[in-house]
């Protein structure tokens, strides 16, 4: 019954935005080794086919991502994971069976064929089944593995659109399937199961507290002994105007000493300003829910970007799990800075 809602879905997405033969098109481009970017419901993603190494080192040279940084492998689905992962703990299929397909991705030991540019070197991989209709559709269609970073230049914020896509990527890319909008707008949540204990890599739209009732315990955070995720990187995600977060008890006070030194900045916080923001400054109020708010937070960091403000101000929002991914992703636009005021920011997860 769940298959066939969901084939119905299918149908009626690539019937509206991407065509079968548009699905087509992608497959006969990624077999033929070009670059297809895609939707899924986290981030758009650069595909190239993962069992080409021709076509992967592409991706490194389009998105000028160092070499040594490890790709997600994207499949249809959790049937594919012993083709790319070896010596599966059963936690894994139990957390597939529950997230996938969804907006997770789990490490696990690599099966021993695979090449060395997409893990990085490493002895594991990551894997992830997406569960947007187009991503699935082309999944399915090209039967094999895809390997695909977010669609965006190394460092930079990850593209939400097809737009974005464009605009980042230009005509380096083959394809680009214009799946609409992200709902989720940010990226997924990576676990690690390689080891003897799971660990959160990247928190994403599943919570650790979700994981947490998979696994019948708790996830470690990242730390030393886990494999390297670069993505973890501070300033990881950044907008190229500088980003300060500054707590709600500050905001204002920060703002309007910002704004007389120089009109030119922007402020992104979830509540409406006391008074109308001096002329040459922005206040762009922002969802106050954490899904509402990831799904806008990239699409509205670029808007800020390409507008002329010299400074960023983003409130720090609220505590607790359900805000983690966006803390992170906001701590990581941010930490390039230097000029932060220590006792304007508190941000960490
Ligand atoms: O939502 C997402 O995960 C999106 C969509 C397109 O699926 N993809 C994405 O890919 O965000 P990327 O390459 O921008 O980020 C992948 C992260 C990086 O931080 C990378 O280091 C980590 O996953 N990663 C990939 N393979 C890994 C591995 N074998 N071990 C540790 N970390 C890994
Ligand atoms: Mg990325």
């Amino acid at each position: 019954m769940r298959n066939r809602r969901r084939e119905g879905a299918d149908a009626a997405l690539t019937r509206d935005m991407v065509s079968a033969m548009d699905i087509r098109r992608a497959t006969e481009t990624l077999r033929r080794g070009g670059l297809v970017a895609f939707p899924t419901e986290t981030v758009y993603g650069l595909g190239a086919d993962a069992s080409n190494s021709d076509a992967v080192a592409r991706i490194f040279k389009v998105k000028g991502r160092p070499i040594g940084h490890p790709l997600i492998v994207h499949v249809a689905s959790a049937e594919h994971l012993d083709r790319w992962a070896r010596e599966i703990p059963d936690a894994a299929w139990d957390v597939a069976k529950r997230s996938w397909p969804g907006p997770l991705t789990l490490i696990l030991k690599r099966a021993h064929d695979v090449p060395d540019l997409i893990t990085g070197g490493q002895d594991t991989i990551g894997l992830r089944v997406p569960a947007h209709p187009v991503a699935h559709a082309l999944l399915t269609e090209f039967g094999g593995g895809v390997a695909a970073p977010s669609a965006n230049r190394f460092g930079r914020i990850s593209p939400t659109t097809a737009a974005h896509v464009r605009e980042d990527l230009g005509a380096a890319v083959d394809l680009v399937l214009d799946g609409g909008a992200c709902s989720l707008g940010v990226e997924s949540t990576i676990l690690d199961l390689s080891g003897d204990r799971p660990r959160l890599l990247r928190p994403g739209s599943i919570t650790p507290q979700e994981l947490a009732v998979t696994l019948g315990r708790r996830c470690e955070s990242p730390g030393s002994g886990g494999p390297r995720a670069p993505g973890g990187l501070a300033s990881h995600y950044a907008p190229r105007t500088p980003l300060r977060l500054v707590t709600a008890s500050q905001l204002e006070r920060v703002a309007a000493r910002e704004i007389a030194a120089e009109p030119r900045v922007a402020i992104m916080a979830t509540h409406v300003p006391a008074m109308t923001p001096a002329s040459g400054s922005r206040w762009l109020t922002m969802p106050s829910d954490p899904p509402g708010y990831a799904h806008s937070l990239y699409a509205r960091l670029r808007e800020l970007d390409s507008g002329e403000y010299r400074l960023i101000l983003v409130e720090v929002p609220p505590e607790g799990e359900p805000w983690m991914a966006v803390h992170d992703r906001l701590r990581r636009a941010s930490s390039v800075r230097t000029e932060v005021d220590q006792a304007d920011t508190d941000c960490a997860p």
